[in-house]
């Protein structure tokens, strides 16, 4: 069975105690790679005893890492208790009542259908970023230079916000990007795209529309939206019944005002523009675009 719906169940079965046992693990994870037992009943604030009756249940039904070498024993939430603190805390505020099955798989996150208490379906995507993986995201290595200790679950944390946030900052272009509807550590609810995804589609119907609908929607994005995708591609955008492209997978994005703006949203471009001329012979005039977008702000600036 999947590590998340394992975790939804035991989001069933956990006790209040179990819950607040994980939580003060989470949070002396802050400060320890693996946290004393007195330091996580001082933080879920449940008494000693109670606290190494739960730590031996969790750790039992294996959701919990210990470690006795250490000259003393310590714990950690691994992946799966992530999921059951984030899953809890979602249903708890009714932002999701139930999870599906896998909707996509990417290269940091597993993607799930899930059900709003309203019945409607939606999109919950849980992101995992890997000790080998995070280092290769830029906009992450900015958080952790400098720190010692930098966990997992942290910059797992940090993606999800950040791709929260884009799609706050996206949803009022009414672009048809996924709405955001709730978010909570590593998990981001958000609305269903039903579409597939562009790298998938053998041969597309009408290439040129489909380039000029993504080109327009990049620089509604930019000009309206003051935000850089940056990781754009033929992965990331999905293609809809009716043809319309839906842009998606939004943590790594910048705002157009960043230092190096044009190199990214170059980059975003350039994909696109070698996707399109390898498969279907067809491109565009990157910098012709690029003086036309960076162009409209200087002139917007001479205004002032
Ligand atoms: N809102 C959504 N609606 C429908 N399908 C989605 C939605 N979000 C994600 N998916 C599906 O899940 C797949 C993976 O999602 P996404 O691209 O956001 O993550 P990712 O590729 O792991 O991200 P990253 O680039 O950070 O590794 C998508 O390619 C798509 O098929
Ligand atoms: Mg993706």
């Amino acid at each position: 069975m999947a590590q998340v719906f394992r975790a939804a169940n035991m989001v069933r079965e956990l006790e209040p105690e179990d819950i607040r046992v994980l939580i003060g693990i989470e949070l002396g994870m802050r400060r320890f790679q693996f946290v004393p037992m007195d330091q996580i009943s001082f933080y879920a604030r449940v008494n000693k005893s109670e606290t190494e009756f739960r730590l031996n249940k969790l750790h039992k039904l294996g959701i919990l890492q210990r470690n006795s070498q250490l000259g003393y024993v310590g714990y950690q939430l691994i992946s799966e208790s992530y999921d059951v603190l984030a899953l809890h805390t979602l249903v708890k505020r009714d932002v999701i009542i139930a999870v599906g099955g896998v909707l996509g798989r990417g290269k940091e996150s597993d993607v799930y259908y899930a059900q709003l208490p309203s019945g409607e379906e939606c999109a919950l995507k849980i992101h995992r970023i890997g000790q080998t993986s995070f280092r290769k995201i830029r906009k992450l290595r900015n958080y952790i230079q400098g720190r010692r200790h930098i966990s997992w679950l942290y910059v797992s944390r940090l993606s999800a916000e950040s791709e929260y946030a884009a799609l706050e900052k996206i949803a009022p272009l009414e672009l048809q990007t996924p709405q955001p509807i709730g978010h909570n550590r590593h998990m981001v609810v958000m609305s269903l795209i039903d579409g597939k995804e562009i790298s998938l589609i053998p041969h597309l119907e009408n290439p040129e529309e489909t380039l000029y609908k993504i080109l327009e929607q990049v620089e509604v994005l930019f000009l309206q939206g003051k935000i850089i995708h940056c990781d754009l591609g033929e992965f990331n955008i999905l293609m809809t019944e009716s043809s319309e492209v839906r842009i998606i997978d939004w943590p790594q994005w910048e705002s157009s005002d960043h230092p190096n703006a044009q190199s990214y949203l170059a980059r975003d471009l350039t994909n696109i523009n070698v996707y399109f001329q390898k498969n279907y012979h067809i491109g565009f005039d990157l910098e012709k675009m690029l003086d036309r977008l960076f162009g409209s702000d200087r002139s917007e600036l001479e205004k002032y």
